[in-house]
């Protein structure tokens, strides 16, 4: 009952394909491919089809990508620093035509969100999600409107060396990925 490695998986070409690394080459990601990227979540389902995704797209160089990047953990900082695009991904915690708490919004926006992801895979690029920042400081520093929770980000680009990363992260991009059997899912 070992945990499951990424080698003897059936998968969609798309899933067998998807990982999350870090490593980013310095390619532009074209904005036709951004585009086609947020095309994949809008036609995301959710719950009343309330849609509830909302999304700053930035590239590295702008001020709101500096600002993301400033509220990122330390320990994230080391690599999204040198990622093309960054993307926050944001959840309106209440229905836009009633006044009641969405309790689907953050669900029905990691379903755009890993759209996205499976797109980027479709366009050749790669794709890395992140929780770990300062979510408060974000929705401050970007003017975010009340009403949105800052969830996620999301990292797009093509796969690049590893040249830019410190060692841990280099190791990091090569370690097996594994996950846990399907008979530890079931209750
Ligand atoms: C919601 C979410 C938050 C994550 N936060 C981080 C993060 O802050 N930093 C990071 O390097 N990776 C982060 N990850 C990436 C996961 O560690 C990664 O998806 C997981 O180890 C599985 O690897 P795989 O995506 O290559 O299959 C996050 C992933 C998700 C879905």
């Amino acid at each position: 009952m070992g945990e499951t490695s990424n080698g003897d998986h059936r998968l969609t070409e798309l899933m067998n394909k998807r990982w999350s690394p870090r490593g980013y080459s310095d390619r532009e990601v074209r904005e036709e491919q951004i585009h086609a990227l947020l095309e994949a979540a809008r036609w995301a389902p959710s719950a009343n089809n309330a849609q509830p995704w909302r999304f700053v797209v930035t590239r590295k160089g702008d001020e709101r990508f500096a600002k993301i990047l400033d509220a990122m953990s330390d320990w994230n900082k080391r690599w999204v620093q040198h990622v093309p695009v960054l993307v926050l991904n944001l959840a309106q915690k209440e229905f836009s035509f009633k006044q009641e708490v969405n309790p689907t919004a953050q669900y029905d926006l990691g379903q755009a969100v890993f759209a996205m992801a499976l797109k980027a895979v479709d366009l050749g690029l790669v794709a890395h999600q992140m929780s770990g920042f300062d979510h408060e400081k974000v929705l401050k520093d970007l003017d975010i409107p009340d009403g949105y929770e800052a969830v996620s980000t999301i990292a797009f680009g093509y796969l690049g060396d590893d040249s830019n990363l410190p060692d841990d992260l280099k190791e990091s991009e090569k370690r097996e990925r594994i996950r846990k059997p399907i008979d530890d899912l079931l209750f």
